[in-house]
């Protein structure tokens, strides 16, 4: 069995736990470390829904603090597709009592150690604004040899979510997207053009329900909400890009990061007509095996 050994840097977040459920129910990865940063909610949230869904999943990882706030842009009103606990308003679907523990050092701490320890590379899951993973390459440059590649949920071509041309994790923190974009780093990215098809029906609701176990009983209450708004479960794509890459569309392209103020604020632009004559930053990925993703979705709470 190919081991990935994987950090998940999130912003739970329905879709980011759904992500983590993923990445738990693939015996491929050895998940390292969950990072929290602010994004869907604020920080002190994203991080205790982090903490929920590590307890939940009886994870023995470690649970780290990010970024409260962007790199410059001013911190984002929350979103109410992700309710006002980032949890579809279901947090109370998690016991309390089951809370991982939070490490006493913060996300950048944990990541560069974890790394700079490793004797392989290690994959980096990222579900959230970039903010951490800018953070990280930028005062730890060191880390990047050890890095195997930064698989992304973000962005889009031609494709909005926050405005008409820009992804609400891009959006956020456009100038943390913009580092990473700009670091050398081996960069995947599922962008809305993806995940947008990364939806579930009742079929595969009803489907999860009859597992009728801890998990699916909490998971499936959660989705349930949270699909009434945005259908879309973004963030695992960016887990499975890593193991199941055959299951997409994808092509090697040059990418580049709007960090202007604005409609194009974080808008990625995609050089598909090569007339910049760069090589390219990124797998960018194009079309997803929406059965596969929805098998995958319904066997990740069968555990
Ligand atoms: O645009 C969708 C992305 O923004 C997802 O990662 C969602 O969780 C939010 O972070
Ligand atoms: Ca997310």
């Amino acid at each position: 069995m190919i081991k990935y050994p994987l950090i998940i840097d999130c912003d739970p977040g329905v879709d980011d736990i759904i992500a983590i459920l993923v990445a738990h129910s693939k015996p491929e990865f050895d998940i390292k470390a969950i990072c929290s940063v602010s994004g869907n909610v604020g920080i002190d949230l994203t991080t205790h829904n982090a903490r929920l869904m590590a307890g939940l999943l009886g994870l023995d990882c470690i649970v780290a603090k990010g970024a409260e706030k962007p790199i410059i842009k001013k911190a984002q009103p929350v979103t109410v597709v992700h309710g006002l606990d980032g949890f579809g308003n279901c947090a109370n679907a998690f016991s309390d009592d089951k809370l991982s523990k939070l490490s006493d050092l913060s996300a950048i701490e944990v990541v560069r150690e974890i790394l700079m320890e490793s004797n392989e590379p290690i994959y980096i899951a990222a579900t959230g604004p970039l903010t951490n993973i800018a953070l990280l390459l930028s005062t730890h440059p060191e880390v990047k040899s050890k890095i195997a590649a930064i698989s992304i949920m973000g962005g889009g071509i031609n494709i909005g979510n926050a405005t008409p041309c820009s992804e609400f994790n891009y959006f956020t923190d456009p100038e943390a997207a913009y580092i990473v974009f700009n670091s050398g780093v081996k960069l995947m990215m599922c962008g809305l053009n993806v995940t947008l098809k990364a939806t579930l029906t009742d079929i595969e609701l009803n489907e999860m329900r009859k597992f009728h176990n801890t998990i699916s009983d909490t998971i499936v209450k959660i989705i349930s909400t949270y699909a009434a708004n945005d259908a879309a479960i973004h963030d695992p794509c960016a887990i499975l890009a890593i193991t199941n890459p055959e299951m997409f569309e994808y092509k090697d392209q040059y990418v580049q990061i709007d960090i202007r103020d604005g409609i194009t604020q974080g808008m990625s632009y995609v050089d598909e007509v090569h007339n910049l004559n760069k090589e390219p930053n990124c797998r960018v990925f194009y079309d997803i095996d929406r059965e596969f993703f929805r098998k995958t979705i319904v066997q990740s709470v069968n555990i």
